[in-house]
């Protein structure tokens, strides 16, 4: 397994519409496995392929990613997900990315979500999502089309972000 490069925000790749996987065969899970360990690596709950700089509609999540506790651990990979059924109640919750390192905001989500995707092994399956879930889900199918959470919140507070983001990545950059 191997650690991916992860791209931040405002890289381009984050703003594609990704294809479709044809099939999940041995290359693929190669990837998704590559994919889990970045995620673990970089301390998410959930990763999608354009963060990696891959524009295929594949995710990898985690609610309960536990460095600790191993165990607890509830990896899941999702190849071509879509959601085909939401609530319409809505819940609020504070969210991060990968993308935009250090930042969070308050997003609205639907509390209960229905997916089909691939699994692992190729299988289509489908899962009824509420809690953590539900809001990782809808983020990493975000991803797969360009959208980030920070499009999901007020002009005003996506300002402030995007300045402390930049805030933050000068400090890092002269770190480094
Ligand atoms: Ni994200």
């Amino acid at each position: 397994m191997a650690i991916l490069k992860l791209h931040t925000y405002p890289d381009e790749v984050l703003r594609q519409k990704c294809q479709k996987v044809a099939a999940v065969d041995d290359n693929m899970r190669r990837f998704l496995d590559d994919m889990l360990e970045t995620m673990y690596a970089d301390k998410g709950c959930g990763l999608a392929a354009p963060q990696v700089g891959v524009t295929q509609r594949v995710i990898v999540l985690d609610p309960n990613p536990s460095d600790d506790d191993l165990s607890a651990r509830q990896p899941m990979y999702l190849v071509n997900p879509e959601i085909i059924w939401h609530s319409e109640e809505t819940v609020l919750f504070n969210e991060g990315c990968l993308s935009l390192p250090e930042q969070r905001a308050e997003v609205e989500r639907f509390e209960r979500v229905r997916v089909r995707f691939l699994d692992y092994a190729g299988e289509e399956r489908e899962i009824l999502a509420d809690d953590l879930l539900a809001i990782i889900l809808q983020h990493e199918i975000d991803h797969l089309d360009g959208i980030l959470y920070i499009d999901h919140i007020s002009r005003l507070k996506r300002t402030r972000l995007l300045h402390k983001l930049a805030k933050y990545n000068d400090e890092h950059a002269k770190k480094a």
